[in-house]
């Protein structure tokens, strides 16, 4: 099974559902329709609506991110797992490189998969290094680091999946090259049957895919979809995506 998920990050108001009918019309149509899943993370504001406009159909909706409680708390501002799955979600992304920048530690978001999969949602854990550690030939380490903090063999795995973000690439049009990539990706999927003890979770790849480098991708047999961002915001970029990788 293959995943495309798009990340809306700070972007949509309630008639942006238009973006999502178009691409939930070409998935239910679409031959290939079985052989992958497509999730749409928007903002907090539109899960509830955005969930029950889907409810029976294909897409399925999750959060961007979730806090590290698990129901209600004094926390300002903060929505807990519950919370979101009480209004629909059925995925969240847990450690996106937005919020680690924002403070999120391994505790915290050792908290958040937690929590998140207490209450039935899947979660993506986003992973990546960034330009510095790059240059420094850290990558692995840090991955390694990133994955061995926070996961943990008692975490039900077949409700992770784990997206490997690299920093550099978000938002920048720059890729890693295929050989990069690959190996990148088997040593993710090799720290994640260490810590499993068996077969590893999917592990997406994120970072400036679009309609042409997703052949690119395709390449790679370990990659088991992508977490997209800019292209979400626009059904004909995202589907155009999920057409070219099956071409
Ligand atoms: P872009 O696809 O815009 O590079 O964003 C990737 C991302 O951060 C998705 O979570």
């Amino acid at each position: 099974m293959k995943f495309f998920i798009g990340n809306w990050k700070m972007f949509g108001v309630p008639k942006s559902i238009n973006i999502l009918n178009k691409i939930n019309s070409f998935y239910s149509k679409d031959k290939n329709r079985n052989k992958y899943r497509v999730i749409m993370t928007p903002p907090y504001t539109l899960i509830e609506s955005y969930a029950k406009n889907f409810k029976n159909k294909k897409i399925s909706i999750g959060s961007q991110n979730c806090y590290q409680k698990e129901q209600f708390s004094s926390d300002t501002a903060a929505v807990s797992p519950y919370m979101l799955r009480s209004v629909g979600a059925k995925y969240t992304l847990v450690g996106h490189s937005d919020n680690r920048g924002e403070g999120d530690t391994n505790a915290m978001l050792k908290d958040k998969v937690k929590y998140a999969l207490k209450n039935n949602l899947k979660v993506v854990f986003c992973i990546g290094e960034n330009k510095s550690e790059k240059k420094n030939k850290k990558t692995l380490n840090v991955l390694k680091n990133q994955l061995t903090k926070v996961l943990e063999k008692k975490f039900n795995k077949s409700n992770i999946i784990v997206a490997y973000e690299p920093i550099w690439s978000i938002g920048t049009g720059k890729i890693p090259t295929l050989l990069e990539l690959e190996k990148t990706t088997i040593y993710i999927k090799k720290v994640l049957k260490n810590i499993f003890k068996k077969n590893s979770p999917a592990v997406l790849y994120g970072g400036s895919v679009d309609g042409s480098n997703v052949k690119i991708f395709k390449e790679i047999k370990e990659i088991d979809g992508f977490l997209i961002g800019g292209a979400s915001k626009s059904s004909k970029k995202f589907i155009d995506i999920i057409k070219n990788y099956y071409r």
